[in-house]
């Protein structure tokens, strides 16, 4: 397939026959809102129509920003591989977390964001109740089998009154989505390629994460979960 490209994935595995049962259930349609929280629902399959689409889209920008793992402020490498397009971009290194204009490795603004992906943010931000989003940044999120991203919340843009629009594409994962303390208990969903989750209002600063993510072979990613992450930064 040709979103199947190079520069998703460092290793991937030939695609193998997958059993008859499986098949007939990955085809079967998701849809369907699910309320999470206050302000926050989940819109399943809302994406799977632009899913090969974004994948294209996504190989042009890898082209100029390529997937590399950060450093967090305390020093550890992150096992998530990041990227971002659009006006700013999130970054972290020994001086903290912050969105900045350019990509430190190259000194060169983030790539545009493409039309495909503003477009499916702003219809699934519209769907979730919050009309008229128009994100400027987007981070992409690579997770290869083991990586994954710890409970936290998302608190470096300026307006918590815009809400964050999450789309995962190819292989399925778990994600945490707790309340507003660390402690609160989380509740663990399958997010599946398509799947788009949007949190504001209330929910803003909800902890979320991802669980370690399992082995498999997806038929538009290879062996890897891509997460798109649209927020209104600046
Ligand atoms: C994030 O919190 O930035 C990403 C969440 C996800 O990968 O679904
Ligand atoms: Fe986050």
């Amino acid at each position: 397939m040709a979103t199947k490209s190079s520069r998703l994935s460092e290793s991937r595995p030939e695609p193998r026959s997958i059993p008859l049962h499986a098949d007939l259930l990955s085809d079967l349609p998701r849809s369907g809102t699910e309320k999470l929280a206050v302000g926050a629902v989940l819109l399943r399959g809302f994406a799977a129509a632009d899913a090969a689409t974004l994948l294209v889209e996504l190989e042009s920008v890898l082209a100029e920003a390529p997937f590399r793992h950060m450093t967090t402020p305390g020093g550890y490498r992150m096992s998530v591989a990041m990227t971002n397009c659009g006006a700013a971009g999130w970054i972290t290194d020994r001086s903290g977390y912050r969105y900045g204009p350019r990509d430190p490795a190259t000194g060169k603004p983030w790539p545009p964001m493409p039309a495909s992906f503003s477009q499916v943010a702003a219809r699934a931000a519209a769907q979730a109740g919050y009309p008229g989003f128009i994100p400027d940044a987007c981070l992409i999120n690579r997770y290869e089998p083991g990586a994954r991203l710890t409970l936290h919340q998302d608190r470096n843009e300026r307006d918590f009154a815009q809400p964050i629009v999450s789309v995962s594409l190819g292989l399925p994962a778990t994600f945490l989505f707790g309340g507003l303390r660390r402690t609160d208990r989380p509740r663990r969903l399958r997010l599946e390629s398509g799947d788009i989750v949007v949190w504001g209002g209330p929910s803003r600063l909800a902890f979320h994460g991802i669980d370690p993510l399992a082995e498999g072979d997806h038929p538009l990613t290879g062996r890897c979960r891509i997460n798109l992450t649209f927020r209104h930064a600046l």
